[in-house]
């Protein structure tokens, strides 16, 4: 029961003038990459020729540009095929999926400036990349590519509060659990993920939910500033000051507008809080439900410090279960608001008052590293009787998956709160394209581990069906919303023109002021592209 439990709980303007180029565009279109490249520091001799990159490229583009990213800064910064170290690195993602993926070679930068020559270096030889964080997405060729170059990030590890405490400067290698033990003995807190492992660069870049949510929005909407490395190699720091349409961007926007090199996020005064999970049988399944939905439309509003969620799942040898996270920001147990989930009987429960960190490890023990996974998300409008249906539509078709070996299949109810869409709106807003009058909304999200590739048809298939059908009944009923939420949508899923089509443009917009030559959108293919549809638009 413990392996359920733990894994259904996942679940101005001035500055922006002065990196104009003299034509008055970001960009140049003469932009010279080898000149970049020397004002970069690199010596020339140390640059593949462009004259004779074509004589060379029966070597592979990706074999030069890992040699040059060797010359020009040593073997300890490049990890290459046949190395322990690669073989470390490589088998090291949370997914088996990603797992598979084998890079020409990784790259493991220190500083911007290492980052921004990377992106140079793929531009001149044409060889793509990836860009790894904590490597938790799910899918194949997410932050890792086939051949290329995987730009590792994991030295990225500052975890740095401002001497007034309102802000904390955190490097993209570190993973949540850094963040709060470093935090909690200063009093403080950042909004952040809700188990540990997971990278901190990714849950940001498309969105992040956290337990602090309903008070303060998503992870996203409260970063003050983003040390950005863009396609040119410049690095800026872009803000809702310094360059807003970009900040706007990278609020929601995933991999596509640069490197993220170090985020300021904003911090806030934090001791110990209240929570945990709830285990309960199908015999309270109804009960649970009601309980999510009263919270997601008149609890929620009544107590800002307050998250809930809840998951369904499937334990083999046991059957149906669900199991009902519940926090509150504040050393209280068991304030008003959890009054509905307190009148249900529950076969377990880990709620207590704790530190943050506590609460992210006990939900990390059931996501173990190396299996298959998939995930899968839609919103609605929260609305009882699509949660019932939900439910009863995951459990009518879980029979033609049930037998696959090890699988964890799960589904969720995550309330978007009146909360979290009022936090959404700070600083200009950010790119999801959640209408804060069409809500309360909530996230529907599936998830899954097996362990045999034999399945993986048949498993991702069970996936799309469910989302199908209740799509379909949704739309029956008034209730559909387009937002799919990045972080947890699937390799077959449209996440950017789910945002909607006016933010969808303004995304592209953006993306071809800042990277005229589409470098992220072309030499990074991996993950959610802000154009062009479903990464694996073919499937099922
Ligand atoms: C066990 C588990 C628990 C989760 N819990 C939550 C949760 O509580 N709340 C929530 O909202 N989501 C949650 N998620 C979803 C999570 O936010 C995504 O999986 C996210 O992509 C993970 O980020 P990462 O850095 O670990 O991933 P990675 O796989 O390293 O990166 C994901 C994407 O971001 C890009 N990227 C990474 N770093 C950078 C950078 N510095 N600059 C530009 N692009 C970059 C990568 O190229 C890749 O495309 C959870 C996922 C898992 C597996
Ligand atoms: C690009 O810059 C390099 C180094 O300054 C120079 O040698 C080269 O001629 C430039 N190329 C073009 C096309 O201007
Ligand atoms: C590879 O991983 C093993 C086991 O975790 C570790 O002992 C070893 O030092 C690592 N080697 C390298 C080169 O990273
Ligand atoms: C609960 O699940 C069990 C086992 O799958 C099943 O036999 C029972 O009918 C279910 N009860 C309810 C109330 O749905
Ligand atoms: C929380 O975790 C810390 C270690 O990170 C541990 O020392 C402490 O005992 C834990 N507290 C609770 C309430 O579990």
């Amino acid at each position: 029961m413990m392996g359920l439990v733990q894994f259904v709980s996942l679940c101005a303007f001035a500055s922006a003038a002065l990196a104009l180029s003299t034509d008055g565009s970001f960009e140049p279109a003469n932009f010279n990459i080898t000149a970049a490249l020397i004002a970069n520091g690199i010596s020339p001799e140390a640059i593949p020729d462009t004259q004779t990159l074509n004589e060379r490229s029966s070597l592979g583009t990706c074999t030069v540009a890992c040699r040059s990213l060797k010359t020009i800064f040593g073997s300890s910064r490049l990890l290459n095929q046949g190395s322990t170290g690669y073989t470390n690195f490589t088998g090291a993602y949370w997914s088996a999926q990603q797992n598979s993926v084998r890079p020409g070679c990784v790259f493991t930068p220190t500083k911007a400036v290492e980052v921004s020559t990377a992106v140079l270096i793929s531009r001149l030889t044409q060889c793509p990349f990836a860009v790894k964080g904590g490597g938790h997405a799910a899918f194949a060729g997410s932050s890792s590519i086939e051949g290329g170059i995987t730009i590792a990030l994991q030295n990225f590890k500052r975890i740095e509060p401002s001497a007034d405490g309102k802000t904390v400067d955190i490097g993209p290698g570190n993973r949540w659990l850094d963040v709060y033990q470093t935090l909690e003995p200063q009093g403080l807190n950042a909004v952040g993920g809700r188990i540990f492992s997971v990278g901190v660069p990714g849950l940001i870049l498309g969105g992040g939910i956290s337990f602090f949510s309903n008070k303060h929005g998503w992870a996203c909407d409260n970063v003050e500033s983003y040390e950005l490395v863009t396609a040119s190699g410049k690095i800026l720091t872009v803000s809702y000051t310094s360059y807003p349409d970009l900040y706007w961007a990278l609020r929601g926007g995933g991999n596509n507008f640069g490197v993220v090199t170090n985020f300021k996020l904003t911090a806030y005064p934090q001791g110990k809080m209240w929570g945990g999970g709830r285990v309960y049988t199908n015999a309270s399944f109804s009960a649970a439900l009601d309980a999510i939905y009263n919270f997601a439309t008149t609890g929620s509003p009544t107590d800002p410090e307050a998250a809930q969620f809840i998951s369904f799942g499937y334990e083999q040898g046991f059957g149906p279960l669900a199991s009902a996270q519940l926090e509150y920001g504040k050393p209280i147990a068991n304030a008003p608001v959890f009054a509905d989930f307190n009148a249900i009987p529950s076969v377990q429960s880990t709620t207590a008052i704790q530190y943050q960190s506590n609460i992210t490890i006990t939900l990390n023990g059931g996501v173990p590293d190396g299996a298959r996974e998939t995930y899968w998300d839609a919103s609605f409008k929260a609305d009882r009787h699509l949660f019932t249906f939900l439910v009863d539509t995951f459990y009518a078709l879980l029979p033609a998956v049930v037998d696959a070996a090890g699988l964890l299949p799960t589904i969720s109810i995550q309330p978007i709160t009146a909360g979290q869409l009022v936090g959404m709106q700070k600083n200009g807003g950010n790119a999801l394209g959640l209408d804060p009058a069409g809500g309360p909304y909530f996230i529907m999200n599936m998830a899954s581990m097996w362990t045999d590739p034999a399945d993986d048809v048949r498993v991702l298939k069970f996936h799309a069906d469910v989302l199908e059908r209740v799509k379909v009944e949704a739309q029956k009923r008034g209730l559909d919303n387009d937002f799919i939420y990045q972080n947890y949508a699937s390799q077959f899923q449209d996440v950017f023109s789910s945002y909607g089509k006016d933010n969808q443009k303004r995304l592209v917009a953006v993306s071809r002021k800042y990277d005229p030559k589409q470098v992220f959108q072309k030499l990074q293919p991996g993950y959610f592209k802000l154009e062009g549809g479903a990464p694996n638009p073919d499937m099922l």
